[in-house]
């Protein structure tokens, strides 16, 4: 089928390198200098975003699935182990947690989209080595009792922070609240770079060792090797596109936060049809992100079509929980074990909602989705 001429489209990678100027300079540099692998540009990106989310160390790595996996693999964790983590969040947390050979757990989600803390308490095991709460669409996860679970069992807690770049809880940025954070710089990302990228954030010096350790093929010195270990790392020339993009970050993250409580105030008198989730679940205050606008629809697929034939650009993230995917069928999940995400599943739409747009776009796209419930 011919994708339609969006007017107002959920993607916006052309507008977002539409401007390449002066990136091309920095890679002209990375070129001439032939730095490509962890190169100057990795080194001085790592010390930027460490200052501004305030931790010790940051990590580059290849991307957001290899920054998880490598974390769950310096932690010791492997088959005979099981980790915990929410059915509701991109494939490649459940992926990152099966490749080191340990099972996936799943634990439902609360309004907000977040692993509930109170469902991780009831499937731990003696097997259990970890949780990843997920920061999904840029909510934080209830980091508080999530931390006191993980302490009360001595389990390591991994963040991920894909879809939460300088999303905070309480006083800190996530991704610095658990023992480390995994963060994605695929293009659809608030920190974003031309292609794929990723960091670890960690405020443990042994793991940020073993890390750098398991980015670089296990060398500790050019010929050297401690363990066999992946070669993962952040390039040169994503490092150099990041570093251009990092101190625009905070002026993306107001913009969308502020389309956002449009959207929020404007979709409120249609409550009966379009469910906003409750962005205060959280026992800290926090600060979302939006990476991505999720709200809950009745007739939800209609409603797509409706706003598809007005050139509106709504998406599901995502149509099938994880434990109803085939790849997860090993793991023995059925239909109905997580209701919460299951119910989610078949009402939530992504509307657009990034930095390229303005308040009268938000109002368009409402005032269509208010058409749809008293005309359609
Ligand atoms: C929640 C979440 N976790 C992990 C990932 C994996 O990141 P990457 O695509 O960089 O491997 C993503 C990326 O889409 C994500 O959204």
């Amino acid at each position: 089928m011919k994708s339609p001429a969006w007017t107002l489209p959920y993607a916006y990678l052309k507008k977002q390198f539409e401007r390449p100027g002066t990136y091309l300079k920095k890679i002209e540099a990375v070129a001439r200098r032939g730095d490509f692998t962890l190169g100057k540009e990795v080194a001085v990106f790592e010390a930027q975003a460490a200052k501004i989310l305030g931790v010790k160390h940051v990590i580059g790595v290849g991307n957001g699935t290899d920054a998880l996996y490598l974390i769950l693999k310096a932690l010791g964790i492997g088959v005979g182990d099981e980790v915990i983590t929410a059915p509701n969040s991109f494939v490649a947390t459940a992926a990152a947690i099966a490749l080191t050979g340990a099972r996936p757990v799943f634990a439902d989600v609360r309004d907000d989209y977040t692993i509930d803390p109170a469902c991780i308490q009831k499937v731990i095991t003696k097997k259990t080595k970890a949780i990843i709460p997920v920061h999904l669409t840029g909510q934080p996860a209830d980091m508080k009792p999530i931390m006191a679970i993980a302490k009360r069992h001595h389990l390591a807690v991994v963040e991920d922070v894909a879809q939460a770049f300088l999303a905070r809880y309480g006083s800190k940025y996530l991704g610095t609240i658990g023992t480390a954070g995994a963060y994605s710089f695929h293009p659809m990302k608030i920190l974003h770079v031309w292609g794929d990228g990723g960091m670890i954030t960690t405020n443990d010096a042994t793991l940020a060792t073993k890390l750098k350790l398991w980015r670089n093929h296990g060398l500790k010195t050019r010929n050297e090797v401690e363990f066999f270990a992946h070669n993962s790392r952040l390039d040169t020339i994503h490092a150099a596109i990041a570093s251009v993009l990092l101190p625009q970050m905070p002026g993306v993250v107001k913009k969308r936060r502020s389309l956002a409580v449009l959207y929020d105030r404007l979709l409120k008198p249609l409550a009966g049809h379009v469910h906003v989730p409750d962005r205060n679940l959280c026992t800290a205050p926090i600060v979302h992100t939006y990476t991505n606008y999720v709200v809950m629809a009745k007739r939800r697929d209609a409603l797509i079509t409706y706003l598809a034939k007005q050139g509106i650009e709504a998406v599901i993230q995502y149509p099938t929980p994880i434990h109803l995917q085939k790849a997860a069928r090993y793991l023995g999940y059925k239909k109905g074990d997580f209701p919460v995400c299951e119910r989610q599943a078949d009402t939530i739409l992504t509307l657009p909602c990034h930095q390229y747009m303005t308040g009268r776009d938000v109002g368009q796209i409402v005032s269509v989705i208010q058409k749809f419930y008293t005309k359609v």
